[in-house]
């Protein structure tokens, strides 16, 4: 790897902890709340346990693993919806991508209005979302609905508007988790076309996606992540062989 590339994000020893609640009965909970609270209703596990990495500018980098492995967390804490517990998270520049389906999308708002508030939350003014707003409308497609509340979306508009508004923000570090899922293929195949374009351009791309076909066309780098740990980070061809060889 050419680490004379600018570094674009740093995970150093990053561990993130949850509590993992168990529910009973009422009535065991309150015995439980009676007896003194002994033992305990939650215990926390990591779901990410002592990850480092770094990524430079112009790398498309793709997290693998199985479900529940860490791929989502990472990525929230690159862009800064989640803290660590353990260990550091640096970025470089401006964070934006589609790591939830609906997240920053407020229900009650039309499309129209959901892309000056989306855009002004990656960081756009008012005048540079005037200047991308037809363009914006224009890849999502779904110019007839641009004045409904997104509350009456399909899940797939959702998902187009939202990777639209990220993509025309213009981002340093670009994040893509799954979402693509939700949408038909002619749409599918249209966000492969402009991650590609992203990357022959030199932006810095990091994809979550069980499609390994998909990853292997848009990732050139493959970090793969079981239980939280980070087992392999190489080159993608090697890391798609390593996880499908993994066990379930
Ligand atoms: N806010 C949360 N509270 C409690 N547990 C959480 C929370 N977010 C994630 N987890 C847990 O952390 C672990 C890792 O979750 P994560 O969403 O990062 O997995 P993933 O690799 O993205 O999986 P998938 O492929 O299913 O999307 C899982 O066990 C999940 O249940
Ligand atoms: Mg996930």
């Amino acid at each position: 790897m050419d680490d004379s590339r600018l570094l674009m994000a740093r995970l150093a020893n990053v561990t993130k902890a949850f509590d993992l609640r168990h529910t009973r009965s009422i009535k065991e909970y309150v015995v439980w709340l009676a007896t003194g609270r002994k033992g305990d209703f939650s215990e926390t596990f990591n779901a990410l346990d002592d990850v480092s990495f770094d990524i430079h500018q112009g790398e498309s980098v793709a997290l693998l693993g199985f479900n529940g492995s860490g791929k989502s967390t990472t990525l929230k804490l690159v862009s800064g919806v989640l803290l660590p517990d353990e260990g550091s998270v640096q970025v470089r520049g401006r964070v934006a991508g589609l790591i939830e389906v609906g997240a920053g999308m407020h229900p009650d708002l039309t499309g129209r209005e959901n892309v000056y508030l989306n855009a002004a939350i990656l960081g756009l003014d008012e005048a540079e979302v005037d200047d991308r707003f037809d363009s914006i409308v224009e890849f999502s497609g779904i110019e007839k609905f641009i004045d409904t509340e997104v509350k009456f979306y399909s899940s797939g508009m959702y998902m187009r508007l939202a990777f639209s508004i990220a993509v025309h923000s213009n981002p340093d570090l670009f994040l893509v988790d799954e979402v693509l899922a939700v949408g038909d293929e002619p749409f599918q195949r249209k966000c492969i076309d402009k991650m590609l374009e992203l990357r022959a351009s030199g932006q810095t791309l990091m994809v979550v996606s069980h499609d390994l076909d998909l990853i292997k066309t848009v990732c050139e780098r493959g970090i793969v992540l079981r239980n939280g740990q980070l087992l392999l980070d190489a080159d993608i061809n090697e890391a798609v062989d390593y996880l499908r060889a993994l066990d379930g």
